[in-house]
């Protein structure tokens, strides 16, 4: 398991008790592996590579890691989507860690961060079967299933206190 010096990082973002979100440069090693994690907890056990669609989004989103000791234990890409409002996506926690509590941690994490710059309203689409870790954390189905990647996926949107119309 690497541990980090952070030198592909631009800033720590939250540093709690040996917990850290950063936000990670797209060209960097920390990147990379940032990249494994998803693929291996996103792609490939549906037996799927990256398309060329999904590497070219990358290069426009915001890549954040969360960092337990030093150790990369969680991801999650941010599209901006218009002013105040931002979309999760890609959001994973490394095999070992899944079931202890560190993707409510990484999702309070990269939602305090994002209000703190005045977003306001979050969206993501959800694997249908994974919806109940997002209705725990307050989001809400918008439509009907569709589909993604092959798998039944559902809109799900959060908004912040004094954004109801939105
Ligand atoms: C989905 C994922 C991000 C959740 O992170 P996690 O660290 O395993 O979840 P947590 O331990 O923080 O769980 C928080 C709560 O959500 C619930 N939960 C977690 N995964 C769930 C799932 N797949 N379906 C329904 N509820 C789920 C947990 O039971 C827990 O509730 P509890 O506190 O009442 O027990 C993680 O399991 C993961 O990366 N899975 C593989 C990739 C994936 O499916 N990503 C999401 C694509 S939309």
């Amino acid at each position: 398991m690497r541990t980090h010096s952070f030198a592909g990082m631009d800033r720590i973002l939250t540093d709690i008790e040996g917990w850290e979100l950063r936000e990670v440069f797209s060209e960097s090693l920390e990147y990379q592996e940032l990249l494994r994690l998803r693929f291996n907890e996103l792609r490939k056990p549906l037996g799927l590579e990256w398309t060329e669609a999904e590497g070219e989004a990358d290069k426009l989103d915001r890549h954040f890691g969360l960092y337990h000791e030093k150790v990369l234990v969680g991801s999650v890409v941010v599209a901006t989507l218009k002013s105040g409002f931002a979309k999760l996506r890609q959001i994973a926690v490394a095999r070992p860690q899944q079931g202890r509590g560190v993707g409510i941690r990484l999702m309070a994490a990269i939602e305090n961060l994002l209000a703190r710059e005045g977003v306001q309203r979050f969206e993501l689409n959800a694997r249908v079967d994974v919806a109940g870790f997002y209705d725990s954390l307050n989001y809400h189905r918008k439509g009907g299933v569709f589909e993604e990647i092959g798998l039944p996926h559902v809109k799900m949107i959060k908004l912040l206190r004094g954004n109801e119309s939105a």
